[in-house]
C-alpha cells in the first residue's frame, strides 16, 4: 500500500507518519511538505532513513509537483493533514488559508482523480460547525449539525469539507472526512494553546489567556487521532463524515491552571488579554458514530495526556527550542534554499 500523507511535517501529520510507519511496516509512506514556518523536518529525521518513506518538499496547490509525485508514486491512499491551521493568523491573513485549505484540496482531488485512487482522505475539524454555549452542556456536535464557521480558518476547512464530498457525489471519488476536536501531544507547534503556555511558563513569562478563560475546547490526544484517522481510511465507509474526539471537555483556564501547577510555577503569571474575534465558546464532539461503525473511542484521559505532553516538552527542548529562536527557518534555508 502506498500512502501519500500532505502535511507529515507539521504536528498530526508527523505523528500520523509515525504511527502509520510503526502500525503498518509493509506500507510506504510518503510525505509532501511545503515546509511552511509550521513544519518542521527535523521531527521527521527519526524516518529519514527509512527505505519505507520518503519525504517531498511541495505545495499541494502546485499541480505540476503534485502530479508528477501522483506519477512517481501510484498512490493508493492520500491523506490530506496540508493545511494552515491557526485561528489567529488567518483573522490576520485569510487569503492563504483560502489558497492552500480549499485550492489545494482541489488540486490533490483531481490529481486523485486523473490518476486513480483507492481513498481520499480530508482531515477536517470540528470547527465547521461553529460552537455551542457554555450553558447547554447537554449539546454535542453530530455528523448532522449544521455548518456554521465563525473564523476565515473554518470557513475555508468548511469550504474544503462541501468540495469533497461534492467530487463524491459529482466524480464517484471515494472519499472520507473526519472532523476532530483539539488535538495535543508532542511536536504541537508553540503558537497554540497548550505548548505556547508550558514553553511561556517554563520561561517564568506572562499566559495570555483571551477574554475570561471559559472557553471550552474538547481535547484530544493526538495518538488516538492517529489511531481513528488509520481506521477510517481502512473501514470507513465512502462518503462518509466521521466526529473524532469526545469526553475530554476543559476551559482555557483550567488547562493554564494546570500546567502551572505541573511546573510548580506561579498563577501570578496568568495574564488575562483582549479577546480573539469572533471567539468560539465551546466545542464537543459525540462520538457516536465512529464508536458504533468503528469501534473507536479516545484512550486518553485529559488528564494523564496533558502530563505526558508537558513531560514530553521538558524533555525535548531541543526540538521548540530553535523553532522558539527562529533557528530551525534557517535550517530550511540550508536544506533548501537553492532546490
Ligand atoms: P500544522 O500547522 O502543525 O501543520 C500543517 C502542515 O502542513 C505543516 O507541515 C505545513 O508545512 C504543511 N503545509 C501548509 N501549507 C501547505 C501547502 N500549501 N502544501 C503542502 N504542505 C503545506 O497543523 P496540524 O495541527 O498538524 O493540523 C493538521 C490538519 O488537521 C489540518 O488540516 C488542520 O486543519 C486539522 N486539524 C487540526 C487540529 C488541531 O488541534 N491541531 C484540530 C482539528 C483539525
Ligand atoms: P488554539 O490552540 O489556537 O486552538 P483553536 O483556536 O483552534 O481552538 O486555542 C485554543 C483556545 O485557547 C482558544 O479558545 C483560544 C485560547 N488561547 C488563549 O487563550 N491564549 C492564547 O495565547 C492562545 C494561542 C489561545
Amino acid at each position: 500500500m502506498n500512502i501519500i500523507v500532505t502535511g507529515g511535517a507539521g504536528f498530526i501529520g508527523s505523528n500520523f507518519v509515525f504511527h502509520m510507519l510503526k502500525a503498518h511496516p509493509d506500507y510506504r509512506i510518503i510525505c509532501l511538505d511545503k515546509l511552511t514556518y509550521a513544519g518542521n523536518l527535523s521531527t521527521l529525521e527519526p524516518v529519514m532513513d527509512n527505505p519505507n518513506f520518503r519525504f517531498v518538499k511541495a505545495d499541494i496547490c502546485d499541480k505540476e509537483a503534485v502530479e508528477k509525485l501522483f506519477e512517481e508514486e501510484k498512490p493508493d491512499i492520500v491523506v490530506n493533514f496540508a493545511a494552515e491551521s491557526h485561528v489567529d493568523r488567518s483573522i490576520e491573513n485569510p487569503q492563504i488559508f483560502l489558497e492552500t485549505n480549499i485550492i489545494g484540496t482541489s488540486v490533490l482531488m483531481d490529481a486523485c482523480r486523473k490518476y486513480g485512487i483507492k481513498r481520499y482522505h480530508q482531515v477536517s475539524t470540528d470547527e465547521v460547525y461553529g460552537d455551542l454555549p457554555l450553558d447547554r452542556p447537554d449539546l454535542f456536535f453530530t455528523e448532522n449539525t449544521p455548518i456554521h464557521t465563525s473564523s476565515p480558518y473554518s470557513s475555508s476547512k468548511a469550504g474544503a469539507d462541501l468540495l469533497v464530498l461534492a467530487y463524491h457525489r459529482t466524480f464517484g471519488l471515494p472519499v472520507t472526512v473526519s472532523r476532530c476536536s483539539n488535538n495535543y501531544g508532542p511536536y504541537h507547534f508553540p503558537e497554540k494553546l497548550i505548548p505556547l503556555m508550558i514553553i511561556r511558563a517554563l520561561h517564568d513569562e506572562s499566559l495570555p489567556v483571551y477574554g475570561d478563560g471559559l472557553n471550552v475546547r474538547d481535547w484530544l490526544y493526538v495518538e488516538d487521532h492517529c489511531k481513528a484517522i488509520d481506521l477510517i481510511i481502512h473501514n470507513g465507509k465512502v462518503g462518509e463524515v466521521y466526529n473524532v474526539g469526545g469526553h475530554n471537555e476543559m476551559a482555557n483556564i483550567d488547562i493554564v491552571k494546570l500546567i502551572l501547577k505541573q511546573l510548580g510555577k506561579p498563577e501570578s503569571l496568568i495574564t488575562y488579554i483582549t479577546d480573539r474575534k469572533g471567539h468560539d465558546r465551546r466545542y464537543a464532539i459525540d462520538p457516536t458514530k465512529i464508536h458504533n461503525d468503528l469501534g473507536w473511542l479516545p484512550e486518553t484521559k485529559f488528564a494523564d495526556g496533558i502530563v505526558k505532553t508537558i513531560n514530553w516538552y521538558l524533555e525535548n527542548e531541543s526540538w521548540w527550542q530553535p523553532i522558539v529562536s527562529g533557528e530551525y527557518m534557517d535550517y530550511y534555508e540550508k536544506m533548501y534554499g537553492d532546490k
